[in-house]
């Protein structure tokens, strides 16, 4: 299938503004791939497809986790903003037969994020905070770690997300959870190294 074949079925399952967000995505993310050399056809379907299903009905999605065997934990239960990431991936697969593990994962994950993100993975994570038509409070802030360093605005990404949630009284995905301390972990031993370094 071309993208333009991709694009008429996403019109089709879309709002307007949905699909301008989904042509907004695959725009950064080759934007991004440039920048941090990754694949930039598979960076354009990946943001092109990434919320597939985000306006798909409750009943739609559950009815896709059921068709194809997906059981869904408690915390994801309780949370349905999660469910478009896993119906949207599972659909790609099952319905337009893409079969690239990479794609299939950077939508699995661009909600919730999770541990050892590969680099697609985490430019439709950042694309989608940071494409044209975002206009949350915190954008700039975004955009600006994005065009310096990956992890830095993987960081500040995670960091809004769970403070988000946890102000709101949502639950956390552990994969979210998994993906921070990841992150911190990493961010603390790179300090640490660099103090060995300077004080030797
Ligand atoms: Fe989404
Ligand atoms: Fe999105």
């Amino acid at each position: 299938m071309t993208n333009n074949e991709y694009k008429k079925i996403l019109k089709s399952k879309l709002s307007e503004k949905r699909y301008k967000h989904s042509l907004c995505v695959a725009d950064e993310a080759v934007r991004l791939s440039l920048i941090f050399g990754g694949n930039i056809e598979k960076a354009y379907l990946a943001g092109l497809l990434h919320d597939i299903m985000k306006d798909a009905s409750n009943e739609e999605q559950l009815q896709t986790f059921k068709k194809f065997g997906i059981i869904l934990t408690n915390i994801e239960k309780s949370a349905p903003k999660l469910w478009h990431a896993m119906s949207g991936a599972v659909y790609v697969e099952k319905v337009l037969n893409i079969s690239d593990l990479e794609i299939l994962n950077a939508i699995r994950y661009h909600t919730t994020a999770k541990q050892n993100m590969s680099l697609l993975e985490k430019l439709i994570y950042l694309a989608d905070l940071t494409a044209m038509d975002r206009d949350y409070n915190g954008v700039e802030e975004m955009r600006h770690a994005v065009s310096v360093n990956l992890e830095k605005a993987m960081h500040i990404g995670l960091a809004y997300t769970i403070n988000d949630l946890a102000t709101h009284g949502y639950p956390i995905h552990p994969d979210t959870i998994d993906a921070y301390n990841e992150v911190i972990l990493e961010k603390n031993n790179t300090s640490a190294a660099d103090s060995i370094l300077f004080s030797s």
